[in-house]
């Protein structure tokens, strides 16, 4: 990696601003392999170099990678004054990566919510190009049936006359209020509500239970959320 001033390096850490790393190393609270370094502008490799504050050596990490179980009433985006947000739920910690939301869902929709800083993983689960699959399990007023299944196979033309990629939908009970898990290789503005609307039905819960091979864990409680293992960011990784 290449050398970056460690006021950069421990400010990305959340050790303090600027100003304040400042002080710290004219205090004398910073040491870079073993020797106390006195100016904050003092350039480190944070891979190959041992950064320690307070005595402390500091594990330095580029990137975070948060799978949340979104919980319904708190928005995706990342700036929105007038609304709570989901990332408003990570401890300071996460906060201080700057991470964000890969993939957005509506402010009713509940479950699997990636949150990263890692700018090129956004870029490619989102890309159409790459046609990452998003599984839904949905609640929809009225008997779904097999002429539905057709349907959503051969792409649904929807509202704006854009005719969706081919989906695959899966009945698990056909009712008055039907449940199925729905999978969408796009993420048009609210793609499977409007997919439902344009056959006349409407969506009454809605939650994404998956992201190309990632699974949302069961065990965590809508608002609850936990960094990713090492297996999951390599499924993702592999897209
Ligand atoms: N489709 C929707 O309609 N809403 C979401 O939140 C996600 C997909």
């Amino acid at each position: 990696m290449k050398k970056e001033r460690i006021d950069k390096i421990l400010g990305h850490m959340g050790i303090g601003s600027r100003k304040e790393i400042k002080e710290f190393a004219k205090k004398g609270l910073i040491k870079i392999n073993g020797a106390v370094i006195k100016s904050s502008d003092f350039k480190v490799d944070p891979e190959s170099d041992i950064i320690e504050y307070m005595n402390s050596v500091i594990e330095y990490r580029e990137f975070i990678y948060i799978m949340m179980n979104k919980p319904q009433g708190l928005i995706s985006s990342t700036d929105d004054p007038r609304e709570s947000l989901v990332i408003d739920l990570l401890d300071d910690y996460y906060k201080n990566f700057k991470p964000f939301p890969i993939g957005r869902l509506d402010k009713d929709t509940e479950g699997l919510l990636l949150i990263s800083n890692d700018g090129k993983l956004a870029h490619d689960l989102l890309s159409p190009k790459k046609k990452v699959g998003k599984t839904y399990y949905v609640q929809v007023m009225g008997y779904v049936e097999e002429e539905h299944v057709e349907k959503f196979k051969e792409g649904i033309l929807l509202d704006d006359g854009y005719k969706t990629l081919p989906a695959n939908l899966e009945v698990l009970v056909s009712d008055n209020i039907s449940k199925v898990n729905l999978t969408i290789m796009e993420g048009k503005y609210h793609q499977v509500k409007r997919m439902f609307g344009a056959l006349g039905m409407r969506v009454t819960y809605l939650k994404r239970i998956s992201m190309g091979e990632l699974l949302l864990d069961l065990t965590l409680e809508p608002g609850e959320y936990r960094e990713l293992r090492e297996e999951e960011i390599s499924l993702l990784k592999r897209i």
